[in-house]
Formats: C-alpha cells, structure tokens, sequence
C-alpha cells in the first residue's frame, strides 16, 4: 500500500502471524464481566481506568485487537467502534462478536491515518494497541482530532522504567539495571522480531499530548496485587511491586 509506513506494514505481518495464540486470551477478557487492565489483570475497581458513566458514548478502540475492551465498554451502555491494522486480530474480534452476540463496528485501518470524521467520539483508547505499536507522533494526534470537545483519551503502555530495564532477549523480565538510555527513546526494535514497538519518556509525553491540544488528567503507575501473576514474562513480581510496569494516561480535549 502506497504511503504506509514500513513500521506499519511490518507490525501488519506480525499480529497476522501472531493472532492465533491470542486467540484464548481473547476468548477469556470477552468472558469476564469486568474489565482487568494489563499483563497483571488489575481490576477495574482497583484500577480506575474507566469513566464511572459510559451510557450513550460514543468510542473508538485504537488497535483492538479481538476487541474484548470495546466489548466491555459495550455492556457499560458505550457504542463502541474497534480499529485495527491486522485483518487476522480482526477475524478474531468478529468470531468473538458472533459468539458472544455482541457485534460493534471494526474497521480494517491504521490507527495513524484513521478514515473516520472529526470530533466523532467521545473516548479513544487502546490498551497495548496503537499505544505502543504506533508512532505516537502519528497516532495521538489522529486520536485528537477524533474526540469532540470534552472527549477523553485513555491509554495503557509499558511504564518508562520496565522500557528501560527489559533485556533484549524475549521471555526476560525487566531487570534492577537500566540497560538503554532515557534521553532520546522513541522507538524500540527487539533482536529477533521483526515488530516495531514506540514508546516515549515522560516529558515528551506530555509535550506531545498538549500539542495535540489535550489536558493530562492523570497519569495511573499500575501495582500489582500481592500474589498476581503476569500473562506475560515481561516483570517478576516482586519487580512490580516496587516499580511500576504499565502505567495508564488520560488526557482530555477542552470545550
Ligand atoms: C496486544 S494487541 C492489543 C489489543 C487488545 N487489547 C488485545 O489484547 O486484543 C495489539 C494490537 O495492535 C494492533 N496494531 C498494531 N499496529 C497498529 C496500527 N498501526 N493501527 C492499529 N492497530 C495496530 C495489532 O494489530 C494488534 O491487534
């Protein structure tokens, strides 16, 4: 496709290879009643993550994978739509919608240069969607320009300090070292995989979302419950219990 980034079409082939083995996993947070958020499962009420009132919002879901957060929001009265670059995660997403009789709109697009109208929702989020496998430089002001004035942006990451202490080797949990320089990170490319991961540094986060004209709210450090277990090996427990893992920004457009 003319004029889509490499990064794009190379995380494009990867979730088509990967959406198999996600498929379990999707089946499983679609099942729930309530929401978890992150490789930890931390509860909503834990969490706080969403809005306490969704009834009768309108909501985009930035690289939904098998799209188990819109089907969420869905059940809290929202009207979600889910978007992503992979047409297998999408496949997913639909087997999901029939089994559960649950059926939303999904759109087959990159959350970089989304074919939707301005000011159409009322939340954009992505839990380890667009929020780490885009360009925030590219996707956050996409999502900006999607939200109507008092829309809210709600975005799950790794946190900074686990992006600066992970291995190179896949399957490592974050060590106590700090392996990669902070000033400067942006975007992130492991050894053995040919995925193209973004993430930034505190300040340009915030920088970045005011340019796109939106006010941080607050800035959610995850910690896991005593005796939670990760669905990924990216930290021990007793890791990210004394540092923070994944970390949950919300930012929202002025009236
Ligand atoms: C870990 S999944 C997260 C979604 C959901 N929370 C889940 O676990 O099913 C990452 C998703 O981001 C999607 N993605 C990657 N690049 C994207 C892009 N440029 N635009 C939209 N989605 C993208 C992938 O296709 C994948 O479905």
């Amino acid at each position: 496709m003319t004029g889509t980034p490499p990064h794009v079409l190379r995380n494009r082939s990867a979730w088509d290879r990967w959406a198999a083995g996600y498929a379990e996993a999707g089946l499983r947070s679609w099942a729930a009643d309530e929401p978890t958020w992150g490789i930890w499962a931390v509860p909503e009420a834990q969490a706080g993550v969403l809005p306490p009132d969704l009834d009768g919002l309108d909501t985009v879901e930035l690289g939904c994978g098998t799209g188990y957060v819109s089907a969420w929001l869905a059940r809290r009265g929202a009207r979600p739509a889910g978007l992503d670059n992979s047409a297998a995660q999408l496949a997913t997403a639909r087997a999901l919608q029939e089994r559960f009789g649950l059926r939303f709109p999904l759109l087959h697009a990159s959350a970089e240069h989304v074919p939707l109208a301005d000011a159409t929702f009322d939340i954009a989020i992505s839990e380890y969607g667009a929020s780490i496998w885009c360009d925030p430089y590219a996707w956050i002001p996409e999502a900006a320009r999607l939200l109507r004035p008092r829309g809210q942006l709600i975005f799950l990451v790794n946190s900074v300090q686990l992006m600066l202490s992970i291995p190179d080797e896949d399957g490592l949990p974050a060590t106590e070292r700090l392996l990669r320089p902070y000033f400067g990170m942006h975007r992130f490319e492991w050894p053995d995989d040919e995925s193209v991961e973004f993430h930034l540094g505190h300040g340009d986060m915030i920088r970045l979302l005011r340019r796109c004209g939106l006010e941080v709210e607050d800035l959610i450090e995850i910690r896991p419950a005593p005796g939670a277990t990760a669905s990924h090996p990216l930290a021990t427990l007793e890791w990210a219990r004394q540092w923070s893992s994944e970390e949950v920004w919300k930012a929202r457009k002025p009236n």
